[in-house]
């Protein structure tokens, strides 16, 4: 790979409007107002979105990020080859679900949209290039990713960079405000130093990390696998808090307060989900797998191993509670989304949770303060879908007929037998829990899967507690 980087006005594309591109590319647009910044997509309705006031991603903070810079330097399109020909700087910023099928299904990357931007990429350009990973990979992508864009058509020559994302959704603007680090890793230095220069207008230079290809590859997927790991962590010993006595919460305070250790997730819940963890991790224990390395595969694998355990013990705590039945019994979700303060509800541990308790034949009503009732329902038909991708009548029909959707968290608890907080929106703290509680068969089951429900106050209003790794409150009403 050559590197004539040109002189000419940085313009950026980037392929994939979704969590990451969207978001990334508006700070980018907000903070250098004359660089062009080009999102495409091949999702119409998602750009149309873009292009609205009701944008595709919720976030805090990001509306305003994008309409400060839309109509001035950012735009939205679904014109992937224009966007490609006129920059030079493209990033690729596209889905890499794990693959559902064939060699490596359940665990490896699915590459295929990576492969088709290299190869749109390699078929249009003409010029220099600089090719940025933001996708998170497999170590050694880049590696194919060249060999694709060797094949250029117009003589066309590229630089390949990695620069994996860091941002958490939910709060993603001040994750690219300021973030802990911006990594980037390539192997021709003029190209690293024209990314670095783009960064390097908001954030200070000793914040962005250079490495090589494959370092940088290797550190997202390390990242998040570390990351994970802490959740899984505290969670086994959640189980055994619950066994013993022992309060969590207690516990993750008096470690996270050893400054070998630190405070930052350690959190016991009902599970992490997100699109990201499981798939990193599964992707990075294939990868062990793939060198021989099955001792380093196995611990990693753990840590989803674990996670799955979290999510079907806490659903088997509920049944259990109740009279081991929640057949035609009335449980209110609050909370659909994987984490507060995002619209995102892949791999949310709550579609889990109401896949088990559909099995039970228990009625569920659904509320989330900003996932539309078309998603709650395309997940849960998702969660039921057997090895061919096929939803079956009878699963069609449980969902039809046991779940409701509703729009606030007091019409999800009328009338109901129980109630489960599957996601920690603040505003669940903030409700008039005597009125849920009037509302309510008894006795009052209150199942808190985030731990942010003031257990003992609730108790004393009647309510029968049960959290994560903490010991139940029974209702003294
Ligand atoms: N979501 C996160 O919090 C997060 C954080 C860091 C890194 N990542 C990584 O970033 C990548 C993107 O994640 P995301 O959450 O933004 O995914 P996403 O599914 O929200 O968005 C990906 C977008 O790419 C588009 N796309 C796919 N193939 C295309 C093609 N050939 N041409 C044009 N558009 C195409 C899809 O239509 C979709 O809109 C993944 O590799 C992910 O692991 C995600």
């Amino acid at each position: 790979m050559t590197s004539k980087i040109a002189s000419t006005p940085t313009r950026i594309c980037c392929i994939g409007a979704g969590y990451v591109g969207g978001p990334t590319m508006a700070m980018i647009a907000k903070q250098c107002p004359d660089i062009l910044v080009h999102v495409v997509d091949l999702n119409q309705s998602r750009i149309d979105q873009w292009n609205s006031s009701e944008l595709p991603v919720y976030e805090p903070g990001l509306q305003e990020v994008v309409e400060e810079a839309r109509g001035r330097n950012l735009t939205f399109s679904t014109d992937v080859e224009g966007a490609i020909r006129d920059a030079n700087i493209i990033f690729i910023a596209v889905n890499t679900p794990t693959k559902a099928f064939g060699i490596g299904a359940g665990r490896a990357a699915n590459l295929e949209f990576i492969e088709k931007c290299a190869r749109k990429i390699a078929e249009c350009s003409t010029g220099h290039k600089v090719v940025v990973e933001k996708s998170t990979l497999p170590v050694r992508t880049a590696e194919a990713v060249k060999r694709i864009l060797k094949s250029a058509a117009n003589g066309a020559t590229f630089d390949v960079l990695s620069n994996p994302e860091f941002l958490a959704e939910g709060t993603a603007v001040q994750d690219l405000l300021q973030p802990d680090r911006v990594l980037i890793g390539g192997e021709s230095a003029a190209a690293v130093e024209q990314l670095v220069a783009v960064y390097g207008r908001w954030i200070p230079r000793d914040k962005i990390l250079t490495t090589n290809l494959w370092s940088s590859e290797l550190s997202k997927l390390t990242a998040n696998a570390f990351l994970a790991q802490r959740v899984s962590s505290i969670n086994a010993i959640s189980a055994l808090c619950e066994a013993t006595g022992a309060d969590v919460d207690e516990v993750a305070k008096a470690i996270g307060t050893d400054s070998r250790i630190g405070p930052k997730f350690l959190k016991a819940s009902v599970g992490f989900g997100g699109s990201c963890f499981q798939k990193d991790i599964l992707n990075l224990v294939y990868l062990c797998e793939h060198f021989g390395l099955n001792e380093v595969a196995k611990y990693w694998e753990q840590v989803v191993v674990m996670n799955d355990y979290q999510k079907k013990r806490f659903s088997a705590r509920i049944v259990r509670t109740m009279f081991h039945t929640v057949s035609d019994k009335k449980i209110a979700i609050w909370g659909f989304a994987f984490k507060k303060d995002t619209n995102d509800t892949r791999e949310s541990a709550a579609i889990h949770i109401c896949r088990d308790l559909l099995e039970e034949r228990a009625r569920l009503t659904i509320y989330d303060p900003r996932v539309p009732e078309s998603q709650v329902r395309s997940e849960l038909e998702g969660i039921f879908k057997d090895a061919l991708g096929v939803v079956s009548e009878r699963h069609k029909q449980l969902i039809r007929d046991h779940v409701t959707v509703v729009p606030d968290a007091y019409s999800a608890a009328e009338n109901a037998h129980a109630i489960a907080v599957l996601t920690e929106w603040d505003e669940f703290k903030k409700l008039d829990m005597e009125r849920v509680f009037q509302g309510m068969h008894r006795p009052a089951f209150l199942f808190d899967g985030r731990n942010i429900m003031d257990a003992c106050r609730l108790s004393e209003m009647g309510f029968e507690v049960h959290s994560i790794g903490r010991p139940s409150y029974h209702g003294n009403a």
